[in-house]
């Protein structure tokens, strides 16, 4: 039995000290942190072939296929990753403008690749949080704003961080699509590790561990043992890297902690004081992980 699958069986309390000593038994070396690499054989590429990826772009592309049907549609995208929302999903006829905002140099790129030619790319090389966004008939937001700590920006004030928080964040985007018909597309993971929780605090290790071992890893594990060859490679490396690993940033500084998930409870509030209006939402996977709001106003 995959050591990580046998974790899952231990009683909740006992699983953090188990876990930390498991890390530190393995050793799967890899270069690449999340979202660091982008191209046909990183990690990332093998992530977004996962059933839990595959599952919540199914749902996105279920969501934008009225607009992208639209001749010209424009669709600003937060966080482009490798594109692969795009990649077969778009008709070959389709007509419009994909903006993409992402600050990592290699994203774009990676996005153009999978476009039909009559859909036009337009870079925006900045964190969303800086960006000034056009009008557009839809934006999509996936797995992005849990980069942005902080439910608002009083909140990272607290903190001692400068700048908007995601409230400031959700009102720029609202702010951005057309009137009436525009909407918002959002995925997040459910769960609650932003700014309060401190570093250290077993409620945030918790927290992480829930997310990303007992749900995300557990997800990989049913494909992992389906996996052969260099996909089950990728996917090992994945879920000791990616999401074992991932629970050491409970111990992390704040301002190092890179993920500032809210659940969905703390989610629907924020959209509340956005003055958003989630038209629909649902989990995406069987495992309760990622959650994605339709978003209007
Ligand atoms: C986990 S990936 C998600 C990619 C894609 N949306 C998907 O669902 O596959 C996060 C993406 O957000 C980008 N990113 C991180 N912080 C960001 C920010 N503050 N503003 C915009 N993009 C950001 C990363 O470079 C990466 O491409």
């Amino acid at each position: 039995m995959h050591p990580v699958r046998a974790l899952l069986d231990l009683p909740r309390r006992r699983q953090a000290a188990a876990l930390s000593a498991l890390r530190h038994s393995v050793d799967v070396p890899t270069g690449e942190g999340w979202n660091t690499r982008f191209g046909p054989t990183s990690l990332f590429d093998a992530w977004t072939r996962t059933t839990l990826m595959t599952q919540l772009y199914a749902a996105n592309r279920a969501a934008l296929a009225p607009v992208v049907t639209r001749r010209p549609f424009r669709i600003v995208e937060i966080g482009g990753g490798n594109g692969r929302l795009w990649e077969g999903f778009l008709p070959p006829e389709a007509e419009g403008e994909l903006v993409v905002v992402d600050p990592m140099p290699d994203v774009h790129a990676e996005v153009a690749r999978v476009l039909p030619p009559g859909v036009r790319l337009t870079p925006i090389h900045a964190r969303v949080e800086d960006a000034h966004l056009p009008v557009s008939d839809a934006v999509v937001c996936s797995l992005t704003l849990h980069h942005v700590a902080g439910a608002d920006a009083l909140e990272r004030e607290h903190h001692g961080l400068v700048g908007p928080g995601k409230l400031e964040v959700l009102r720029q985007l609202a702010a951005s699509v057309r009137p009436r018909q525009g909407f918002i597309v959002l995925n997040e993971a459910d769960v609650y590790c932003d700014l309060a929780l401190a570093p250290g605090d077993p409620v945030l290790e918790d927290q992480l561990l829930d997310s990303y071992v007992r749900r995300c890893a557990h997800a990989l594990l049913d494909d992992l043992a389906a996996a052969e060859g260099e996909e089950a490679r990728r996917l090992d490396a994945i879920l000791w890297r990616w999401c074992v690993d991932q629970v050491a940033l409970a111990h992390a500084p704040r301002e190092q902690r890179d993920v500032y998930e809210l659940d969905v409870s703390r989610w629907l509030a924020l959209f509340r004081r956005a003055e958003l209006r989630v038209t629909e939402r649902r989990f995406t996977d069987d495992f309760g992980l990622f959650c994605q709001y339709l978003l209007a106003f």
